[in-house]
């Protein structure tokens, strides 16, 4: 028995602002992802892509590429390891002839350097058979169907009252179309994998945002059982959700390493991932408000339509946001989607909200300027304290107070409502304000905590970090639950083989992992306190948790972050040029528990929203189906000189019936609502309203 008592902390670490734990091995290039690994023998691949939206493989010469040095082997249907089909259709890499977009993957060369696997790609010869292919989403499609469900689970349609009657019943009304592009993730670590085989086993490197079901997705597909599969993602250089499911590049590394007996590393070149990685999907959106003469609404309607791909069905909840953002008695929401010869459309960051949310508050903005109302005001109107479809109360909903305390900050108060009079030289200046949401998600997750004899704790949960500082705060919540200092807590994840939980996505990671994480740890200390009266004992003592039934056990409540969302921009009024100059988020969203990496994730969300506004648009070529935005020079992103002072706050939220830490997810909170805040402002300084993003000086002139 050790005589070392578990030293009390001083402090709590939740709440303390602190910089993120793998920092300085990510600087100087020493954390490993998905291709860093060190395997030996590892050889490359590199894949061969269709050039047809649809059609045949009718057959794939690799004569030329296996005669070039290097060169191991071509895989492609005629080749390939057959996989067990089961889940995601679009897992099924190269088992079939069939092309079902442009883009799609259907031979793979590996080869001993990646040189020579590029090479050997080039040297095949792939003959394809076009059918005619529709790539073009228009809202009078005739394939437009109404899915009963759409994604998360969602109904497609929800109504209450008669929308048409409260339209007609309304004194100001707004019924407005807006449109948004297909969008690409395109995060700085490429999808990767380096897989190999041991006895039998498979071990996975993969840059994904949940190595649990990438583990189950081929463990399925390989008729392996779960435990026969390790999937390892220490580190992740970004997902934005492309990496939330599992993807092509993990079964294909698996299958290629399977067929040369080797390990096998492929990461897919940034022109690949267009296609590959998946997409927001471009949106049509009907928005339809009516409000009474004092600014309530009566009735809101959105209706939007998307795509999705024929390899399997992907319905953004488009409209979702609009069920439960404002109060109104009668509403309507639906969404309608065409499956089109186009690749597989993907979760990306708050899929649903973002572009739900362009159109919801661009629509309040067209109805405060109908209505002569104040746009702060006139959301304020119209809060409400129960979710207005379901009849539940929020747990909690501090909307309003985001966007009171954003006004005063901004200097909101004295704002002149009439478009296009401010001047400042050559620059029109005007603001803008939206409101954001996003549903607060807890999931089950296992979790493992162990005290050692010499006073040091291994808590380990199968979290993905994907930069946004995943493990820094867990280790805090780790402490607090000891009831100790941080130093004294290791902590470990990014691997399968921990145990599952869930994906690092729909902003639920820390508060599902962080739930695991806290009842480990609290057994653990219970455990030393009762049983070994503080004394961690030689063989320590080792606690898991598994959330299931306490996550199942929460009483029912509508449970989501808020936030308010205020721009300044600035048009060239003879280029039409658009400059925000000034983004302020106050937000809504629980506990924090770290203000360093949670104002990361507030700021990187607004500015990935302003980049929405004003850049990102994938163009599709309508008679190939293929994105013509491919790389960073053609698929713009803001950068640094496009982003002004961001600042992002939030206000102090104690909220009960979420979880033990009390938290709220943050990772999708900023990017909602932060479109249309620009564009709200770029319609203050022009008088021009741009329903179409994004914004480019085309919209304005
Ligand atoms: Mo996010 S799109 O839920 O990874």
């Amino acid at each position: 028995m050790s005589t070392a008592r578990i030293r009390p902390a001083e402090v709590r670490s939740i709440g303390v602002a602190q910089p993120r734990l793998e920092a300085r091995e990510k600087v100087t290039g020493h954390a490993p992802y998905a291709v860093d690994h060190p395997v030996p023998g590892a050889a490359h691949a590199w894949p061969v892509l269709s050039t047809v939206a649809a059609g045949r493989v009718s057959t794939v010469d690799t004569a030329a590429a296996l005669a070039l040095d290097g060169v191991l082997a071509v895989v492609w249907h005629g080749s390939a390891p057959r996989l067990e089909p089961a889940g995601d259709p679009g897992l099924l890499v190269l088992q079939s002839p069939r092309i079902q977009y442009r883009g799609q993957v259907v031979a793979l060369v590996v080869a001993t350097s990646l040189e020579q696997a590029r090479a050997g790609a080039e040297a095949v010869v792939v003959d394809e058979r076009p059918d005619p292919a529709d790539t073009e989403l228009r809202a009078d499609h005739p394939a437009l169907y109404t899915p009963g469900t759409v994604n998360a689970g969602y109904p497609g349609t929800s109504e209450l009252g008669d929308l048409d009657a409260g339209l007609s019943a309304a004194a100001v009304r707004v019924d407005a179309t807006y449109r948004t592009p297909p969008m690409h993730h395109v995060a700085m670590e490429p999808h990767a994998a380096t897989a190999f085989w041991e006895r039998g086993c498979l071990v996975v490197f993969d840059s994904t945002q949940s190595s649990t079901s990438v583990r189950d997705a081929l463990a399925a597909l390989f008729e392996l059982p779960p435990q026969a599969v390790r999937v390892v993602n220490e580190h992740v250089g970004g997902g934005f959700g492309s990496k939330g499911p599992g993807r092509v590049t993990a079964v294909l590394a698996a299958l290629a390493a399977r067929y040369v007996g080797r390990p096998v590393r492929l990461a897919m070149p940034r022109q690949m991932l267009f296609p590959l990685a998946g997409y927001r999907t471009p949106t049509i959106q009907r928005v339809r408000l009516g409000a009474d003469e004092h600014g309530r609404l009566l009735a809101i309607g959105h209706d939007a339509v998307s795509q999705t791909s024929k390899v399997v069905e992907f319905v953004e909840q488009t409209a979702v946001v609009s069920r439960m953002m404002y109060a109104a008695p009668h509403r309507r929401t639906t969404h309608r989607v065409a499956p089109l010869d186009v690749p597989p459309p993907t979760w990306m960051r708050a899929p649903g909200e973002c572009p739900g949310a362009f159109a919801l508050e661009s629509a309040m903005d067209e109805l405060a300027a109908a209505g002569n109302w104040d746009p702060v005001w006139l959301r304020l109107a119209n809060d409400t304290r129960v979710d207005p479809e379901l009849g539940v109360p929020f747990s909690s909903r501090h909307l309003a107070e985001c966007l009171r305390d954003g006004a005063e900050r901004f200097g909101w108060a004295g704002r002149d409502p009439r478009p296009a009079v401010r001047r400042e030289g050559r620059w029109l200046v005007g603001t803008g304000v939206a409101a954001s949401s996003f549903p607060a998600i807890t999931w089950p997750s296992t979790a493992i905590a162990r005290a050692t004899a010499d006073d040091h704790f291994h808590v380990q949960v199968n979290a993905a970090d994907i930069g946004t500082g995943a493990r820094t705060v867990l280790r805090q919540i780790a402490a607090d639950a000891l009831g100790v200092a941080q130093h004294c807590v290791e902590i470990t994840v990014g691997d399968s083989a921990i145990g599952p939980a869930p994906v690092a996505g729909g902003s639920m990671g820390t508060s599902s992992w962080g739930w695991a994480v806290t009842e480990a740890c609290r057994r653990v200390r219970e455990r030393v306190d009762r049983v070994h009266h503080g004394r961690v004992p030689a063989e320590g003592v080792l606690c898991s948790a598994d959330t299931t039934e306490d996550v199942a056990a929460r009483e029912d409540l509508a449970r989501y972050a808020f936030g308010a969302q205020f721009c300044e921009a600035r048009v060239d009024a003879d280029t039409g040029e658009v400059r925000v100059s000034r983004l302020l988020g106050v937000f809504a969203a629980g506990r924090i528990v770290n203000p360093t990496t949670a104002r990361s994730q507030l700021i990187g969300g607004m500015t990935m929203g302003l980049s929405m506004a004003l850049m990102e648009r994938g163009v599709m070529d309508r008679r190939t189906g293929d994105f013509v935005t491919n790389d960073l020079a053609s698929y713009h992103v803001a950068v640094n000189a496009d982003v002004p002072a961001v600042e992002a706050r939030w206000i102090e939220e104690d909220d009960p019936h979420l979880n033990p830490m009390g938290t709220k997810g943050i990772g999708e909170l900023g990017i909602v609502g932060t479109a249309a805040a620009v564009a709200n402002a770029v319609y203050h300084a022009t008088g021009i309203r741009v329903r179409d993003l994004p914004i480019t000086p085309s919209s304005l002139l």
